[in-house]
């Protein structure tokens, strides 16, 4: 009779997406990023890096102005930085933050985001190295784009 083969293992299928030391590096880049940040108003540094598929990253971070409304998120400079240079196909984006709580993107910058980068991964972490990855589609459910027009 012949032997019953050993099952095989399963192994789940390689993902294409950015490894740990990727998103480590580029939270790295974010925090350097966050040094320059021109915040007296708030007080609150936040750093950004938004990396393209083929390996271009470019950094942000927070400017305010004492007309506060004139203030610029981080992710949003990192953007506008990206998006001036010719750069597109974006596929990970890094925020940092000193804050309590894991800092996700306000709302304006996961629109910005959604336009220009699409359904990215969003990788925050926090300055004692916390961190959580989710994809924008997670953080911007039902997503306004020039498809509504
Ligand atoms: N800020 C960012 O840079 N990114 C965000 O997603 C949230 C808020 C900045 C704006 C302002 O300079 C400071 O954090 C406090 O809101």
């Amino acid at each position: 009779m012949r032997k019953k083969r050993p099952a095989t293992k399963r192994r789940p299928a390689k993902s294409a997406g950015p490894t740990r030391s990727m998103l480590a590096a580029m939270a790295a880049l974010a925090r350097e990023a966050r040094e320059r940040a021109h915040a007296p108003y708030s007080r609150f540094k936040v750093g950004a890096a938004l990396k393209t598929r083929t390996g271009e990253i470019v950094t942000g971070c927070n400017i305010e102005n004492a007309s506060y409304g004139l203030s610029m998120c981080a992710e949003r400079v990192a953007v506008f930085k990206a998006v001036s240079e010719g750069l597109d196909d974006f596929d990970v984006i890094a925020v940092v933050a000193d804050s309590k709580r894991i800092p996700p993107p306000c709302g304006p910058c996961r629109q910005i985001l959604w336009e220009y980068c699409g359904d990215v991964l969003v990788h925050m972490t926090d300055l004692k190295g916390r961190s959580r990855t989710m994809r924008l589609a997670e953080l911007l459910p039902m997503p306004f784009d020039g498809g509504h027009l």
